[in-house]
């Protein structure tokens, strides 16, 4: 496991607080997080996902404070930050990683579908890293945003994520410089093409994988395990000295850009128009 390279019990009497860590890549943050001791705050909107992921964490060997809370209902967040701290104690992780996406051609996406994807991964990071604030500077935390190649890359179909995600790098530029005075830290992890996530699988699913090992320089499709090992580093003091980064935890798949995926897609939508809401 990922894990036995890391110093066991490295996050005993840590708590994490993961937006949309019900499932996919932000539950996968959590286990890994759990199995090295820390204690996970989860909230999501869906109840159904938030049990799933509050079983799986505690099979890890976390303790669990799972509510539904919408990252865009800045006092829903508020109240879930302030519930997993009085359940768990002081947060001293904040993983930003609820997100929304839907492939479609930019004229194709309404004002109201581009403010939708916004407000999920943009504001509602804002939302969570506001909330958590007292409580990282009493801990010394950090923060995590989960961010995308396409904040750098533009992939076509893309226009309503990419701006979203650009926001987010250079939000978590600002928290870096702005509350590092406190001892906290600020970073965004970039996960590659992931395989079996909600993610991926709006964006072509199983059947796109060939095309995404072709435009990745290592030539598999990510594992869940190689981001949560990453963003498990990033919540240790290995990473003491990392603030405003932006890590890559992709393969290499976007140095190739995105044209080959443009293309592909651009067939798929001729076929069965905009997809994945
Ligand atoms: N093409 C064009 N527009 C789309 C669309 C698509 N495939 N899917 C949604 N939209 C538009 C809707 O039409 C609507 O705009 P309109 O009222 O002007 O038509 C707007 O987006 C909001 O959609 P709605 O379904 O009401 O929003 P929601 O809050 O229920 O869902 C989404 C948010 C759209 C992001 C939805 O895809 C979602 O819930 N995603 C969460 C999970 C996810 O995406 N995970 C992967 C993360 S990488």
């Amino acid at each position: 496991m990922i894990t036995d390279f890391f110093q066991p019990g490295i996050l005993t009497g840590r708590v994490a607080f993961i937006t949309g860590g019900g499932s996919g890549i932000n539950l996968a943050i959590g286990k890994t997080l759990a199995r090295l001791g820390a204690d996970i705050g989860i909230c999501g909107r869906t109840p159904e996902r938030l049990d799933a992921g509050r079983r799986q964490l505690e099979e890890a060997g976390a303790r669990v404070f799972a509510t539904v809370a919408d990252v865009r209902d800045e006092e829903a967040v508020k109240s879930a930050v302030e519930g997993c701290h009085d359940t768990l104690g002081p947060i001293s992780f904040t993983v930003c990683g609820a997100a929304g996406n839907f492939v479609a051609p930019a004229e194709a996406i309404s004002p109201k579908g581009f403010r939708t994807v916004v407000e999920i991964d943009l504001l509602g990071a804002f939302h969570a890293a506001h909330a958590c604030f007292e409580q990282l500077k009493q801990t010394r935390g950090s923060i995590l945003f989960v961010s995308g190649g396409q904040a750098w890359v533009p992939f076509a179909f893309q226009a309503h994520v990419g701006a979203a995600k650009a926001g987010i790098d250079n939000l978590m530029a600002n928290l870096a410089l702005e509350w590092g005075k406190y001892g906290i830290r600020s970073n965004s992890i970039v996960p590659g093409p992931i395989a079996g996530t909600e993610g991926m699988s709006r964006l072509g699913g199983a059947q796109a994988e060939a095309i995404w090992k072709e435009m990745t320089p290592l030539g598999r499709m990510g594992r869940l395990e190689d981001i949560g090992a990453v963003a498990a580093f990033l919540a240790t003091p290995l990473a003491a000295y990392i603030s405003g980064a932006r890590v890559v935890v992709d393969g290499g798949q976007n140095l190739t850009g995105s044209h080959v995926f443009n293309k592909a897609l651009e067939e798929a939508l001729k076929v069965s128009g905009p997809r994945g809401s």
